[in-house]
């Protein structure tokens, strides 16, 4: 049997707090949402990052093989417009929460997004389960190359030799990255309190974390526009923008006294 949930601002943002408060270990799960109020955009709803693409059309390998163009194009769009994009309050009360609150390796982000606000707000163990479009790799010799923001042209090549590049993003079909997922897991597994932020949680493995954590005995706190899938399966659901949510959340944390922090047996 699930408690309550519950999703009265307030007392939801109350009860949060009191949550992160005791716990040891943090780990948070991020998505497109938390991106949102940077202006990047989401996947899915109205003005959707897929719209106008098919997903098989530019994040699947088959789709790389039979038109890198279209894929590099698609690609190249995303990394440009991050050029004029800045982390959030969200992020960086995710970074505070880390640097200040939860020292010593005791918070773990893991996010799906391939933007790389979260380094740029200064959270340091990030783990990014789909990739980052600053990096590229080469189909010929596998190097991965930090290319930041620069323009890479419409079918870049390797600098060493001399094959295609594609983006270092984990396209459907795809295995994610294995340290950064088993990472992921273990943090999961050994949390006290697991936040879900901005995801629809509907891509797996990564929404897997969820009812594992929970499994593991994690408390569930979400944050979120609306209900999502993982809805049910959280303690606490604070329904708003987590560019606002997530600072307001941390303000309670850093306003009290921390009591005595219970671990979990
Ligand atoms: P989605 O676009 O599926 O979901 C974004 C979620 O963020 C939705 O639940 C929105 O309600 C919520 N949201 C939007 N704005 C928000 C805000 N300001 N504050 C809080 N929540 C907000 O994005 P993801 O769940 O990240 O994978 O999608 C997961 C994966 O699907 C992506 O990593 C990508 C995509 O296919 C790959 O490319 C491999």
């Amino acid at each position: 049997m699930h408690p309550p949930v519950i999703d009265d601002l307030e007392p939801a943002l109350d009860e949060a707090a009191r949550l992160l408060r005791q716990a040891l270990r943090v780990a948070a799960l991020t998505g497109a949402g938390v991106s949102a109020e940077s202006g990047v955009p989401t996947f899915r709803g109205a003005d959707g990052l897929w719209e106008g693409h098919r997903v098989e059309e530019v994040a699947t390998p088959m789709a790389f093989r039979d038109n890198p163009e279209l894929v590099w194009r698609f690609y190249n769009q995303r990394r440009e417009r991050l050029t004029a994009v800045q982390p959030n309050p969200g992020h960086f009360a995710l970074a505070e929460l880390e640097a200040k609150h939860f020292q010593d390796g005791r918070f773990t982000l893991v996010t799906q997004n391939v933007d790389g606000l979260h380094r740029q707000a200064g959270s340091r163990r990030v783990l990014e389960l789909h990739g980052n479009l600053r990096r590229t790799r080469c189909t010929g010799c596998a190097e991965i190359k930090d290319r930041g923001l620069e323009p890479l042209g419409d079918l870049p090549e390797c600098g060493q030799c001399g094959e295609l590049l594609r983006p270092d993003i984990v396209w459907f079909h795809e295995m994610l990255p294995e340290d950064a997922w088993e990472a992921a897991a273990e943090a999961a597994a050994t949390c006290e309190l697991f936040l879900v932020v901005g995801t629809s949680a509907v891509v797996y493995p990564a929404a897997s974390l969820i009812p594992a954590a929970r499994r593991s005995g994690a408390k569930i706190v979400e944050i979120n526009l609306a209900a999502t899938d993982a809805s049910h399966a959280a303690d606490v659901c604070l329904h708003g923008p987590s560019g606002v949510i997530l600072p307001e959340l941390v303000k309670r944390i850093r306003d009290k006294n921390q009591p005595h922090r219970v671990q979990r047996t």
